[in-house]
Order: C-alpha cells, then sequence, then structure tokens
C-alpha cells in the first residue's frame, strides 16, 4: 500500500476487535491503538481512589491525575497509570463491570476522544472502540463493524478465562456483556453505533484468520 491510511473498527464487547486490530496493525506495520485500553484504565483508577463513578465532574478531574500510557513493547501492548504497570489490572472482572459507567461521561468522552484523534492523526493506524468510526477518526478510509451472537461472544471469553485459568461463568458473562452493550448503546454521548459507511463483519462463525483477511481485503479496496 502506497498511502498510510486510518482503520477504524468498531462493535460490541468480545466481537474479536482488539484480537483482529492487532493482526491486521502487523501485517501492515501500523500501529494499533486500543481505545477500550484508555477507559479502562481511567476506570482502574477512579477505583483506587474510591470515587463515585456516576460523578461526571469528579471523574473528568481524575483524567488530570492520572496520566495514562499506551505503550507498544516486545511482548505486545502495555498499558501504565502514573508510571505504574496495569497491563493486567485494567482486565479485572470487577473494572469490566463499571467501566461502561465510566465512559458514558460527556466530558470524559470529549478528553479521550481529542487524545485519540492525536494518535491517529500521522495515519498509519488501527484503532478500535465503540465510536472510532463516527466520532474519533469518521474519515478513516476504513471502517468496518463487528458483531458476532452474544452467545458466541460470552463463549469466546468464557473459553479465554478457563485458558488463563481464570474462574468463569458462562451465564454471567452474557449477563455482563447484554448490560454493557445496552449501556454503550444507549448513552447519550458518542453510542455504540455502526458509521454508515462502515463495512459490516458478523464474525459468528468465522476464525480469526478469516476476519483479518475480510479486513485486509477491504483495505486493500480502498487504498
Ligand atoms: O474488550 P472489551 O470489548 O471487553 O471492551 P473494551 O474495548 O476494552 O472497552 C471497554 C469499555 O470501554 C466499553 O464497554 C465501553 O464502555 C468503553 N469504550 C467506549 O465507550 N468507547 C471506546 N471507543 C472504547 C471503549
Ligand atoms: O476486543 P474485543 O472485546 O472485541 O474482543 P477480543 O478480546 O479481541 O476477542 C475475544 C475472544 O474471542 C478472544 O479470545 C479471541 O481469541 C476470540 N475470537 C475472536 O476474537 N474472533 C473470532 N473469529 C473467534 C474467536
Amino acid at each position: 500500500l502506497e498511502n498510510q491510511l486510518a482503520i477504524a473498527i468498531d462493535g460490541p464487547a468480545a466481537a474479536g476487535k482488539s484480537t483482529v486490530a492487532k493482526k491486521v496493525a502487523h501485517q501492515l506495520g501500523y500501529v494499533y491503538i486500543d481505545t477500550g485500553a484508555m477507559y479502562r484504565a481511567l476506570t482502574w483508577c477512579a477505583l483506587q481512589k474510591e470515587l463515585d463513578l456516576e460523578d461526571e465532574a469528579g471523574v473528568h478531574h481524575l483524567l488530570m491525575e492520572c496520566d495514562i500510557l499506551l505503550k507498544m513493547e516486545q511482548d505486545g501492548q502495555r498499558v501504565y497509570v502514573n508510571e505504574e504497570d496495569v497491563t493486567q489490572a485494567i482486565r479485572t472482572q470487577e473494572v469490566t463491570n463499571q467501566v461502561s459507567l465510566v465512559a458514558k461521561h460527556r466530558k470524559v468522552r470529549e478528553e479521550m476522544v481529542q487524545r485519540q484523534q492525536k494518535l491517529a492523526k500521522k495515519r498509519g493506524v488501527v484503532m478500535d472502540g465503540r465510536d472510532i468510526g463516527t466520532h474519533v477518526i469518521p474519515d478513516a478510509e476504513v471502517k468496518i463493524f463487528m458483531s458476532a451472537s452474544v452467545e458466541e461472544r460470552a463463549e469466546r471469553r468464557h473459553k479465554e478465562n478457563l485458558k488463563k485459568g481464570f474462574p468463569s461463568n458462562l451465564e454471567e458473562l452474557m449477563d455482563e456483556i447484554r448490560r454493557r452493550d445496552e449501556i454503550d448503546s444507549k448513552r447519550e454521548v458518542a453510542p455504540l453505533l455502526k458509521a454508515d459507511d462502515a463495512v459490516e463483519i458478523d464474525t459468528t462463525s468465522l476464525s480469526i484468520d478469516e476476519v483479518v483477511e475480510r479486513i485486509i481485503a477491504v483495505v486493500k479496496k480502498n487504498g
């Protein structure tokens, strides 16, 4: 590809966005940016400080105290808050259960979107999240909306947990995913939504590599 593009990948929880986005970025020699990790890091910070997550001004103010850094290292992406490595800590069920409450605040989103737009300016990026194609990079050259049935998505997380030796309950995962999708889709500010010009990929019965191939095909057509 001659031109460096911006590739926006959106979709509900556990659709396979980050796994696929990393592979696409690797194939193209692009930078991968995980916007969900930024909201998770802020949530982790708020829980540490025992903040009321519904308090928009309080959570927004916290953005100034919590220096969030995404860093690509040899063993993959690492996330730091005030120089503390929180890569694992932001993936706990506690953070996962609360993150949508933090991410619905307008002021928080405005600040996050500004930071993300700065990161995407240079192009040569694959960015995944909920509002990338609609708000963060509305002029992205490639937009993908990944979906999958809720049963399949819960099953994927379940398998992932078992593989890591974490306790896991399929019914609970299904509830958590449904609840988070509902908050993310119904919030007032930049809800989870397929952009009009996004290519939708239902990954329910596709392998990771099949999804990667489809996205690369879209990239080749648009690049
Ligand atoms: O990987 P998983 O689907 O579990 O979630 P994530 O991508 O890490 O995102 C965690 C949460 O952050 C989402 O459920 C949204 O509430 C929020 N988020 C958002 O609002 N906007 C984004 N661009 C990315 C994440
Ligand atoms: O980022 P997002 O929450 O959308 O999903 P993920 O964390 O990348 O993927 C959730 C799980 O589904 C991972 O364990 C993947 O290996 C698995 N998976 C997938 O991503 N895509 C498929 N087509 C099949 C499985």
